[in-house]
Order: C-alpha cells, then structure tokens, then sequence
C-alpha cells in the first residue's frame, strides 16, 4: 500500500479515521450511511489505485507473451495467488483457483467434480445457505440422479447440531455444502466441530466462506475443509474476483470446467489434454486486474488488523442490537434474540412497514441496506417471513450511521403507521 492508515484508535471513534480512505464517504453532498457490506463492501483507495495503475502502466495478458510487460503482469498475477493461499493458510498456491466469485467456485466444483458421484449419493446442504449454495447442487443432483438433504435450524437461525449429526449418520453424504456465516441472519456455524463429524463419515467438505473471509479469521487447514469459497467484493477487492481453495488431491481428479486458451497441456484435432491445476481451471483470459488489486485488498485488511476489524464490527453490532431492541414494533432475527454470537448481520422487521418500504425511506435519509429475501428463501420461509430488513457493517461504518438508521427508522413509521 502506498501510504500508512491511520488507525482508529486515533481519533478514539471507530471507523471515522478509516472512513476517509473510501472516496464513496467523501461526496460533499452526501452524508451516506452505507449498510450493505454483506452485500459487496465500499473500496479503499489503496485498491482503487491499484485497478488504476495496473490498467494504465502494467497491464498484459499473462502466462503468453515473451516479453516484459506479460512477465510481469504474470508474476503479479501468481504473486496474489501466493499472497491469498497463505490468507487462508493454503498449503501452496496451486490449491488456489481465482474464479469471478463464491457462486462460480461453487459451480466449477459443482461441474468438474461431477465423477466423484454416482446415482443415489446424497448432498447435505442447510436451511441456513445462500441460494449461490442450493441450486449448483441441484443442478449436479438432477443431472447425476442425486438425493438432496437439508439441515434444519433451531428457531433462533442457529444450525441445529443434534439434526446435523443425525443427517450425516443416517444418509452418510457424499458431500456436505454448507456456510460459515450465513448472509442472512449472521449465524456463525461452528464448523471447527462439523467438519470432523463429516469428514469422520466419508463426506467431503464445501465451505462457503463469503461472508467469513471479510471478517478474516479462515484457515483451511484448521477447518480441514476438502472446498472453500469467497468472493473479493465483499472483503474490500473488486468485483468479478473471487477464489476457490481446494485439496490439491481433488483439483488433480477434478475435469475441467471450461475449455480454451490458458488451461490445455496439448491441444490437437484428435483431441487435447489439460494443464495442471490451478490452470485447468482458468480457460481464458483471467481477470487479471482484479486479481492484483485483491492483493491489495487482503493487504488493506492485514494493515488495519484483523483482530481490529472484528472488534469494531462487534462494537458496531452490539451498539445496534442494543437500538433496535429498545423498539417494541421491530423484531430481530438470529441467534442474538436468544443472546448467542452472531456476525455483524442485523436481519429485522418493523411491524407495519414491509422491509423494502423502509428500506425505499431509509434510502431517501442516505441509508442503505438490503430488503428481501437476501438469496436465502429456504431460510426465510423456516423462519415463517417473506422479507427482512438486513443491515451489515464494514470497517467505515461508525455508530453514527447506526444513529442515522434509527432516524430513518423513525421517519418510515410516520410514514406507515
Ligand atoms: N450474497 C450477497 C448478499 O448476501 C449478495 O447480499
């Protein structure tokens, strides 16, 4: 990174200092109190910068061209790669794949890794999963005769551990597909203590981690997860980057999944063999760009510190569990209500006010949020609600947006009520 952040505790007011590193805070005629970072977070200048250095001073396709420019856009390229293993204690780069984001790792696997299964395997997903979750498998299912089960959860958004083991013992999964954090409602899964439950029954292990890696605390090797996926705009990178980490064993086994340029050993008219992994799995040219400047991005994260990121978001999240629930007309969802750990996720409605009204309101006093069914509609219908208002924190956030959604609160009702 260019320069030093200056760190929070610096002004004594969480977020404040760093807010001013996202040029999206410093529009004059907006004071936006922006809520939507699980949705895709703001974007420093650091990572900015760097899209516009390499576009303008750096860039050529890379792994093709014998001269400077493509041998140096290479070696950043697979410098990043070696920088985002070790973010998530990888063993080595090559069990890096850099995909467009969680929902197209989760499909890669979802295709390449189609021979691993027979007629009749079961996939065990949860109640708890993003749709980028649900419906790669169902697709896998329908074309390989697949059975799919789910997970229930206990009434709170908790995963329901004793269904858990009872599904893995009773249909002993071929694969286990599940989330560490869920979009939706904030619920943490305690995947330390999974994992080996269904690793113990043979099933292989998919994490879907977008919404954990934000907030960095994911080592693949501790977790011992076979699959891992995260996306690069919700953890401070650019869109259309995302990483799929996988066992360097599987990756060896797995097809393709798209052919072209960039992923072949040989190719001839008789036919064409393939690169080794991660190539096989990059048909194409990559991009190139927004790999670099993810980079930058785990760089940001590390320079503020990853210990300091989740303290000022569980700040952030106490502060506005402990707003809302002074309101009799709003009611919260998740494993908070029952005073268990939650990520920094608020999921809420307000009686009389449909999720996306407010949401329209709270627009109009520059506060944004999500509205909606958040991709997660098995959830919400188990949770007996077509729509929530969810709001979620990124390290700019400061309570004073939280105070800011309060007002905006305030005004739907005058509008509804
Ligand atoms: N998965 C993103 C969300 O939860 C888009 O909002």
């Amino acid at each position: 990174m260019g320069r030093t952040l200056k760190k929070q505790a610096d002004t004594g007011l969480p977020g404040s200092a760093l807010r001013q590193e996202f040029p999206v805070f410093s529009q004059s005629d907006t004071n936006l109190a922006f809520l939507d970072s699980a949705a895709s977070s703001q974007k420093p200048r650091c990572v900015i910068d760097r899209l516009v250095r390499y576009l303008s001073f750096e860039h050529a396709n890379i792994h093709r061209g014998a001269y400077r420019l493509s041998g140096e856009a290479t070696a950043r390229f697979e410098e990043s790669r070696a920088v985002l293993a070790r973010f998530v204690n990888a063993p080595s780069p090559a069990s890096i794949v850099f995909t467009r984001g969680t929902t197209e790792a989760v499909n890669l696997v979802a295709y390449a890794a189609e021979s691993f299964f027979r007629p009749g395997d079961t996939i065990l997903l949860t109640i708890l999963e993003h749709h980028s979750n649900i419906v790669p498998w169902q697709m896998l299912a329908a074309r390989k005769k697949l059975r799919i089960e789910f997970v229930d959860i206990l009434d709170s958004g908790e995963l329901d551990i004793d269904d858990f083991e009872h599904k893995v013992e009773k249909h002993k999964p071929k694969l286990v597909s599940i989330t560490k954090v869920s979009n939706a409602l904030g619920s943490i899964v305690p995947l330390e203590s999974l994992i080996p439950v269904a690793k113990q029954a043979g099933a292989m292990v998919f994490v879907d981690a977008a919404q954990a890696v934000p907030h960095g605390d994911v080592d693949v090797v501790a977790l011992g997860a076979d699959f891992l996926a995260f996306s690069g705009h919700k953890m401070y990178g650019p869109t259309g980057i995302g990483v799929l980490y996988a066992r360097e064993e599987l990756l060896e086994k797995m097809a393709p999944f798209m052919g072209g340029g960039d992923m072949i050993e040989q190719v001839a008219v008789e036919g064409s063999t393939w690169a080794a992994h991660p190539q096989k799995f990059e048909a194409g040219t990559p991009a190139i760009a927004e790999a670099i400047a993810l980079q930058t991005a785990v760089e940001f994260m590390q320079q503020v510190g990853l210990d300091a990121i989740r303290a000022h978001e569980a700040e952030l999240f106490s502060y506005a569990v402990t707003a809302l629930q002074e309101h009799s007309d709003i009611t919260l969802y998740g494993p908070v209500t029952v005073g268990r750990p939650q990520a920094s996720i608020v999921s809420f409605t307000v009686a009389g006010i449909h999720p996306h009204d407010l949401a329209t309101v709270a627009d109009s006093h520059n506060v944004q949020f999500r509205a909606g069914h958040h991709c997660a509609m098995p959830l919400l219908k188990r949770l007996g609600v077509t729509a929530t208002a969810r709001i979620s924190f990124g390290v700019y956030n400061t309570k004073a947006d939280v105070d800011q959604l309060l007002g905006a609160i305030s005004a739907a009702r005058k509008l509804f009520a």
